[in-house]
């Protein structure tokens, strides 16, 4: 039964009230004669601490609150691809229908459209007898995508009826006799309380990468598909064309993109430009595999607190259907201060820079939302989870709470740095700061392509490495003091950097590297330093080996199309290098 109470006071976006009996925590109430949306945070015997999604201003002492009885949920059915949602899952697209742009507060409409028809086609038949999580029908909810509609948690029974046809999310598509007798009624719609993760029925040990079509990412620091990565990075450093960068071309079947907007009109940017993109792979427009949730209206931060728990509810819906999904969070800094904010209309004693003690929790608790399931049901049906957050320190300070914390969650980071993002080095993933735990399941992908990627990897990462304490020397001393062999690594690491990390995210080509050619074209980095460094060492002069014309075009692959240039490259560079030799011989002689 739902209880009212009565506001006694408001500061910001908590309210306080009073009830005639004890409320529960977690419980979505509905505040003041406007009917704003909250959630009771805190009780004390009969005073409710409420989190207000909406703007408080104009609501006073006196005005009642009403309390539902049930706590923040999701709607998860047919409908939700495709659309682009708030944090408390209401419609940005029919919001802005009903309000415009500065929505007015306390309008409620369902998520799920109550009035469309899908067309659903039966998968079980009258005497199956099935369980939680079992497939009972499928719906085309895109012409990319089939919704797969479950047993509802909770739920067993031998299968009585079930229609094909066109329904709503609301009406019967079939109905079951439980091992108690009673028939249930069967719909296309279900809910689930946003802050409970969902339930599966096994872990499993992480398989495969996410391949995003990003060098850097999927060849140095990979993330598993179900496994999760944090992305820190200041302002400007590429967080948000590299979450969207992921979206486009990651091998995810579905993708949540949640926008918790830096900036004002970035999300709008966001929702009016995500719909007009095709999707590489299918010629399909990429939304139609992607729900996006974003604050885009004037709701205040304590709407963003929920919107992650909304996304990731959502994302383990697909996965229970048997989908490898990937959440991208941004900024999970702006979830974070939403946390602050109300901790300290609390009053609750701050850790550090004012974060509540609770935080390192919370994240965690999102995080472990990630991973590689057998999903509930009879067969042994697999979905993932890949969980991506990115995290806007103040100043770009990596040793703040929320970057901290996340680090230790996270299988994958992804360290953005300023000073690469201001030398125009995109996606400014600084190689000496990031790291991947995720190296044993990408290395046994990988070898499909490249039997030695590993070894590989580590060569490119070492000389890397090995280049920037040369740097430091050449520093002091200049770069032309240096011996002809360290030279020649500052010469591969620039062409590493340059013709393989660098990726730009606006190029035709460029934009998305398959995992093959970025394989080859590591191959083919490495082919040539092990082909003139003897050279070197035999005293060629560096000079000679850095006139090679076949250097620019080495690092030029990246912007040409397939595998066939590399080869042809390849092949050049040995007819140049042998020509150096010869000439090189006769001198020596
Ligand atoms: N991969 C990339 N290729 C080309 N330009 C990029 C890339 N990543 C970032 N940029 C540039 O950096 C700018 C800022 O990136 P953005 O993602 O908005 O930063 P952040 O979200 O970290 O504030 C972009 O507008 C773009 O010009
Ligand atoms: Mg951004």
């Amino acid at each position: 039964m739902s209880l009212v109470g009565t506001i006694e006071r408001i500061n910001g976006s908590l309210v306080v009230a009073r009830f005639e009996k004890e409320p529960k925590i977690g419980d979505l109430v509905e505040v003041g004669d406007l009917r704003l949306m909250g959630e009771i945070v805190r009780l004390s015997e009969k005073t409710a601490y409420i989190q207000c999604y909406e703007t408080t201003s104009g609501l006073r002492p006196g005005e009642p609150v009403l309390d539902t009885g049930k706590p923040l949920v999701a709607e998860l059915g047919p409908g939700l691809m495709g659309t682009i949602v708030d944090g408390v899952e209401r419609s940005e697209v029919k919001l802005w229908e009903i309000a415009g742009p500065f929505v007015t507060r306390g309008i409620h409409i369902p998520p799920l459209d109550r009035e469309k028809r899908w067309s659903f086609e039966p998968k079980a038949k009258p005497g199956d007898r099935v369980v939680e999580g079992d497939i009972i029908g499928v719906v085309q909810e895109t012409p990319y995508f089939q919704h797969r509609i479950l047993v509802p948690l909770g739920v067993r029974g031998v299968i009585e009826s079930v229609e094909r046809g066109d329904f709503t999310v609301e009406e019967t598509v079939a109905t079951l006799r439980t091992p108690w007798g009673e028939r249930r009624e069967l719909r296309m719609m279900q809910t689930w309380p946003v802050r409970r993760p969902r339930p599966y029925k096994e872990r499993l040990p992480l398989e495969k990468p996410l391949i995003t079509g990003q060098r850097v990412i999927d060849t140095f620091f990979p993330v598993a598909k179900g496994g999760a990565a944090c992305i820190p990075g200041g302002f400007g450093t590429g967080k948000t064309v590299m979450l969207q960068q992921i979206s486009k071309w990651a091998d995810a079947d579905v993708i949540v993109l949640i926008g918790c907007g830096e900036r004002g009109n970035e999300m709008a940017d966001v929702v009016t430009h995500f719909p007009e993109l095709t999707d590489p792979r299918t010629g399909r427009r990429l939304i139609e595999r992607t729900v996006i949730i974003a604050n885009v209206s004037n709701m205040p931060v304590s709407a963003r607190e929920a919107s992650i728990y909304m996304g990731v509810t959502l994302a383990e819906y697909y996965r229970d259907q048997g989908y490898d999904v990937a959440v991208m969070a941004d900024s999970t800094s702006r979830w974070a201060e939403a946390l602050r904010d109300l901790s300290g209309r609390l009053e609750e004693i701050p850790a550090e820079r004012g974060f509540p003690a609770y935080l390192a929790d919370r994240i965690a608790e999102i995080y472990e939302r990630a991973g590689r399931v057998i999903t509930l049901g009879s067969g042994k049906r697999v979905g993932s989870v890949t969980i991506l957050g990115a995290v806007s320190p103040p100043g770009g300070d990596f040793s703040e709470p929320v970057t901290t914390h996340t680090l230790r969650f996270v299988g994958a980071f992804w360290a953005l740095d300023t000073e690469l993002a201001f030398r125009r080095h995109f996606p400014a993933i600084n190689w000496l700061r990031s790291f991947t735990r995720y190296l044993d399941v990408a290395s046994r992908w990988w070898s499909q392509y490249e039997r030695d990627w590993e070894r590989l990897r580590e060569r490119a990462l070492g000389l890397l490495e090995e280049a920037s304490e040369i740097e430091e020397t050449a520093r002091i001393i200049g770069e032309k003091a240096l011996p002809d062999e360290q030279r020649l690594v500052l010469l591969i690491a620039e062409m590493i950097r340059e013709g393989f990390l660098v990726q730009n995210a606006f190029h035709e080509v460029d934009t998305y590297c398959e995992a093959e050619k970025q394989a080859r074209m590591l191959r083919a980095l490495m082919e040539f330093y092990d082909r003139v460094e003897p050279l070197v060492r035999k005293g060629i002069p560096i000079e000679r080996i850095r006139e090679l014309p076949i250097i620019p075009e080495l690092m030029r692959l990246k912007e040409r199309r397939g595998l066939d240039p590399i080869e042809e490259v390849l092949r050049e560079m040995e007819k140049q290098v042998r020509k150096l030799e010869e000439e090189y011989e006769e001198v020596c002689r």
